[in-house]
């Protein structure tokens, strides 16, 4: 008996060592199955003498054992060929490599969310360069050269020539759009221009050198501060919160007369969100409006602000890193 089990499993070792994986199942059963020489010895060893049958017994399952362990290796074997690229098995039951979904990101959100808002109010998208000329930026909003509003926008110039009309830089401010939208359309007007705007300035947490604002102009006939608080109290209700209270802060840009800014009532404190006003009667002339037929007001909002405060986010430079941890919360 003990000599017929260890001519077993010298054969099964020869044979399935230098077998291949198309194999496995034909040995198995050769080896294994229920009509194998093994599986044959081991039902005789119930008769053997109490002695022998332990010994045997032993022998035998430590047999099974190992035929069992050449057979696995023989599995492994295969599997890693496969791997390895070397073998044309595919196994269809292998649970496939799920890709990682993206999503928009936090400012796409939020603008689409505001251009759909807006859409209910009568306003559609404009948009501008975002490298533009120095007129549009600074003069026919009211900004003339040496004049010291200029100092507040910190400028990235692309192109600069002393007296030159036809310097660019990159927009400090999505306001250019106004002028652009004013001469290119009749009144009356309304439209959000969102966009990228850049500024020369160290980044910190709550400076980028380069963010998105959102700009409004509705112009009409007898357009009042009335009209402007109305849009802008709803704009920041939709975005914050029903009970969130705005109000207006006397403030000043040159090209609105009078300007504001609007501060929201959120978390326990006054946080100032936007600059705003009515548009002045010069830069009406200057985008071809008459002033004397039509009024307007305009709002420029920081985009990341918002968020920022819509969120509770400490720092403006989480919105332009991968992380993923970060960007997949929203
Ligand atoms: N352009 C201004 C800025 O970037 C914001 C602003 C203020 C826009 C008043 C406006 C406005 O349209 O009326 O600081």
């Amino acid at each position: 008996m003990e000599e017929k089990l260890r001519t077993i499993l010298k054969e099964a070792r020869a044979e399935i060592v230098s077998a291949n994986f198309s194999d496995y199942e034909q040995l198995r059963i050769k080896y294994l199955g229920r009509k194998s020489a093994l599986a044959r010895s081991l039902r005789k060893i119930k008769d053997l003498p109490e002695k022998a049958r332990r010994d045997m017994g032993e022998l035998g399952n430590r047999i099974k054992r190992e035929i069992i362990q050449l057979l696995n290796d023989l599995k492994d074997k295969a599997k890693d060929k496969a791997r390895d690229g070397r073998s044309a098995s595919f196994d269809p039951t292998c649970p496939g490599i799920v890709p990682d979904l993206g999503r928009l990101h936090p400012i796409t959100q939020i603008i689409d969310d505001l251009i759909e808002y807006f859409r209910g109010l009568g306003f559609s998208v404009a948009e501008g360069p975002e490298v533009e000329l120095e007129k549009y930026n600074f003069d026919l909003l009211n900004i003339p050269d040496n004049h010291p509003a200029r100092d507040e926008w910190d400028t990235f110039w692309v192109n600069r020539k002393e007296g030159s009309k036809n310097n660019t830089l990159l927009r400090t401010h999505t306001s250019p759009v106004q002028l652009r939208y004013m001469k290119s359309h009749k009144a009356p007007i309304r439209i959000i221009a969102p966009g990228r705007t850049f500024r020369y300035e160290a980044e910190d947490a709550t400076h980028g050198s380069v963010f998105y604002q959102l700009e409004g102009l509705m112009i009409d006939k007898n357009i009042t501060v009335a009209n402007l608080k109305a849009v802008i109290d709803a704009m920041v209700k939709h975005i914050l919160g029903e009970d969130v209270e705005t109000r207006l802060r006397p403030s000043y840009f040159p090209f609105t007369e009078p300007s504001y800014e609007v501060d929201a009532w959120f978390g326990g404190k006054w946080l100032e969100l936007m600059g705003c006003g009515m548009v002045s009667r010069k830069v009406l002339k200057n985008g071809g409006v008459d002033p004397d037929e039509y009024s307007g007001f305009a709002f420029g909002m920081g985009i990341e602000r918002l968020i920022m405060l819509k969120y509770g986010i400490k720092d403006i430079r989480y919105f332009y890193q991968p992380n993923f941890d970060f960007l997949k919360q929203f």
